[in-house]
Order: structure tokens, then sequence, then C-alpha cells
């Protein structure tokens, strides 16, 4: 564990503002209720088993709180995201990405010095080591980008030992920099093995945006030069995407380090829950579902018809937490608009996903169940608009969202009290029977 300094502190406990009876056949227990820093309320069973013998049963997590955090800030009910108290609309329109990482990992807003400082490292930490070059030749040109980049952040600490028995917050540091960097490295890198094309070093001169576009798209003969509307575009998404508290891949972060695994493992697991269509695969699966309604020009109407018979899910409406308008959806859809006009783009499918957002809005069945946009809706038109081709869309998401990854393995890394992930069961087999022979097998 490292030595704790001002940035260096685990999420505050929440405060005990009073307690639940439980009454279990003839017992009573109380059980204490606590309340974080905005009103949210939660009952600790942390010694109901203990105590009572049995265990709660909460599928998928719906109503668990799996830990403290002081990270990200989520009102579903009001459409609200706040990334360590700052409003995302802020950040949105103020922030870097590089910043808004800073912020997320260490809690505050960096000054001009740190910001230059990480920088600095990320710069340093942004080449992949030759050895670790040479792997791309093992995959086949036909392997997704997301089987590459999760492969490629854990073949990392292959060569880089040290990541694996950090001490102290300057290791992390390094460490983190080290994971940001290479993983837009490896991004790019990923993308260019898959069209079989030579791999693209990254550039000192150009910022964390700059260089992921000019390895995308530079060819040793040809240098790209990004266009600065593409890279704003970019700046934004990868903000919109930075964090989301306790998602389904920040719990898998969560869960993998909680058994001491390593940053790069722990991240690396990330990747693979979050390639999931309910997840950041999501952003494909809208843009799939664009082109199966335009090639087969089916009705807005039609198509909600299918959704409503179950027939296929409107892919990238519906959230867990949020049952209002997702304000990162809201912010896309203006930035739509405008990214599309500024690189004079014109494409049917923002026309269309307007009109298949207004349609759903209008019936009754996501009325009645809070059924909004959520992030993944509009921003697969803006990376379309962008050049980047849709098999590298969650692979834009997994950058976007390592930040968050590495605040919450950081958080957790912190919190000298945190104990491994280790849900229980009500166990619904076979009760106890011998063993069968062969012989005697039906
Ligand atoms: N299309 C049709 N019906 C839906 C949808 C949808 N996209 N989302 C939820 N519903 C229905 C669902 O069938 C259920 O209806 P009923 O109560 O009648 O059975 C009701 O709404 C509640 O949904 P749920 O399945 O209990 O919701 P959940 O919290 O378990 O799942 C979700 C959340 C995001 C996985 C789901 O809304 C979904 O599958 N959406 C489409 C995939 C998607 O866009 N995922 C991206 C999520 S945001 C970014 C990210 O996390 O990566």
């Amino acid at each position: 564990m490292p030595h704790s300094t001002a940035h260096n502190q685990p999420a505050p406990a929440p405060s005990s503002v009073g307690a639940a009876t439980l009454k279990i056949d003839d017992r009573t227990m109380e059980l204490p209720i606590v309340e974080g820093t905005e009103s949210e309320r939660a009952i600790d069973i942390s010694k109901l088993r203990q105590e009572t013998g049995h265990i709660t049963v909460d599928p998928a997590y719906g109503n668990t709180g799996s830990c403290n955090s002081a990270i990200t800030f989520i009102d579903g009910e009001k459409g609200i995201l706040r990334y360590r108290g700052v409003p995302i609309e802020q950040l949105a329109e103020r922030s870097t990405f590089i910043e808004t990482a800073w912020l997320l990992i260490y809690g505050q807003f960096p000054t001009r010095k740190q910001l230059s400082s990480f920088s600095g490292l990320l710069t340093t930490h942004q080449m992949l080591h030759e050895g670790l070059r040479n792997h791309f030749d093992g995959f086949p040109n036909t392997a997704h980008p997301m089987a590459i980049l999760s492969s490629m952040i854990n073949a990392v600490s292959c060569y880089h030992q040290d990541v694996m028995d950090m001490e102290d917050d300057e290791t992390f540091e390094s460490a983190a920099a080290r994971l940001l960097s290479k993983t837009r490295t490896i991004a790019a890198a990923a993308y260019k093995a898959s069209i079989g094309r030579p791999i693209i070093y990254p550039r000192p001169d150009l910022n964390y945006c700059q260089n992921f576009l000019h390895m995308m798209f530079s060819l040793p003969y040809s240098e790209h030069e990004p266009n600065p509307d593409v890279v704003d575009a970019l700046q934004l998404f990868l903000i919109l995407h930075a964090d989301h508290e306790q998602n389904c891949s920040t719990s898998t972060v969560r869960m993998v380090g909680s058994s001491g695994a390593n940053l790069f493992a722990s991240c690396s697991a990330g990747v693979c829950a979050l390639w999931g269509p309910l997840h950041g695969g999501a952003n494909v699966a809208v843009i799939q579902m664009l082109h199966e309604i335009h090639d087969q020009k089916i009705t807005m109407k039609e198509y909600v018809q299918r959704v409503k018979k179950r027939e296929v899910k409107l892919m990238g409406f519906g959230h867990r937490v949020y049952k209002n308008y997702d304000p990162r959806a809201k912010i896309l859809k203006g930035a739509a608009d405008k990214v599309l006009a500024t690189l004079k783009v014109h494409d049917p499918m923002l026309d269309l996903a307007r009109e298949l957002e207004e349609t759903a809005l209008e019936d009754s069945y996501f009325k009645d169940r809070n059924l909004y946009p959520n992030v993944d809706f509009y921003s697969g038109i803006i990376l379309r608009a962008m050049g980047i081709p849709v098999n590298m869309f969650t692979v834009m998401f997994a950058i976007g969202r390592m930040p968050g990854w590495i605040a919450h393995w950081r958080e957790q890394w912190l919190d000298t009290a945190s104990r491994i992930a280790r849900p229980r069961q009500v166990y619904t087999g076979q009760t106890l029977r011998d063993y069968v022979p062969m012989d005697q097998r039906g």
C-alpha cells in the first residue's frame, strides 16, 4: 500500500444515519442505515449472515452497493452525471481528456505543473516495446480489435514487470500513464494490424488525441495531419466516456483488482466486459440496427412494433441507472449535428436515428418503462463522421473509459479495509448423491 498524502486517500466512509429493523422468524436485527454525500441511503447488511445465517439475493446487483466511492455521481432519475462533483456538461465544454483523466484519478483539478508533468509521462510511455510490437504479427487479420486490445494490455505487464509491484504513488502514476498512453498506441496498432497495414509510431510533438488520429490514419509514406475539428470531436467523445461509476466493466476491474491483481490485468478484464452488446458493444449494435432499417426500408413504426413484440431490442436505448435522458446522449445528440456540419458530412443514419428516437419516445412501451437514448445511441454517428471504422467503435469506448478504470482500481488499492470481492449464491442443484460407476449409468 502507498504512503498517505492529500491526494492519496481512499473513498470516505458514508455517515451513519439510523437503523432498519429486520424481523426473521421470531428474531429481530438492527441494520445500520448509511448516507452518502448526495443523500443516497443504503442499508448495511455486511453483518447479516454472521448474525442471522441469511444472505440477500440480488441477481445482476440492481440493489447492491458494492463499495463506497468518491469518483462519479449519477442521479438516474434526474439525468445528472458528475465526475468528482463537476457536471459532465462543464467538462465536455471546457476540459480536455487528459485533464479529466487526472481529475478522475486524483480527485482534484491538476495544477499547470501537474498536468504538464503527467503529459510528459504520457509521451515518455507512448511507444511499445519492440517485442510487444511483434505480437501483432501473431494475430490473424480478421482478429477483432477488442480481442487484440485486451490481450495486448495484459501483455504490456510482461515487458514492464515493475507495474506488478507498485508500492507508492509515484510508481502508480508512472504505471497509470503507461497504461493510458499505451492503450491508445495499441488501439491504433490493432486497427492497422486488422487491415494489414504497417503500424505507425507515435509522435512526441502531438497531443493525446492528435497522436491517436496520426497513428490511425498516417501511412509510412504519407503523414496524416489531424483535422482540429476531428480532434475536438474525439476529445468530447473520450471525456463523455471517461467514467460511469459501478457499471459492468468497472465492477469487473474492481472485482479482478480485489484479488490483488495488477492494474494491467484488471483493466484488460475491463476491456473484455465492455465488449458485450449490452455494454460498450452497443455503439456497434446501434449502427448495425440503423443499417438494417435503412437497407431493408423498414419504417420506424414497424421497427418499434418489432421491439414491442420482443423480436429485437432497441439498441442504444435504456439504462440500468438512468430513468431519464442520459446526459451524455443529450450532449452527443447536439454534437452530432455540429460535427457533421463542420466536417461537411451528410449521414442518413443521423436522420434515421432522430426519427427512431422520436417514434420511440412517443410510444407508451418506452414511456412506461422510462427508456431513453443512452450514450451509445448517437456516438457511432460521430465516430463514423470522424472516419473511425465500425469495428473500432467499442475500442474507442475502451480508450475513453480507461481513466475511470484506473481511478476505481486506485481507489480500491488505497483502501486498506478492502477485501476480495466474493459474492455468495443460493444453491439450487442436486442434493447429496453417490458416484455412479460407468457400467451402471443409463
Ligand atoms: N429495447 C427494448 N426494451 C428494453 C430495452 C431496449 N433497449 N431496454 C430495456 N427494455 C425493457 C426490458 O425488456 C424490460 O421490460 P419488461 O419489464 O417489460 O420485461 C424493461 O425495459 C426494463 O429493462 P431491463 O432489461 O430490466 O433493464 P436492465 O437494467 O437490466 O438493462 C440495459 C439495461 C442497458 C442492458 C438495457 O436497457 C438494454 O439492453 N439496452 C440496449 C443495449 C444498450 O443500449 N446498452 C448500452 C447501455 S449504456 C452504455 C453502457 O453501459 O455501455
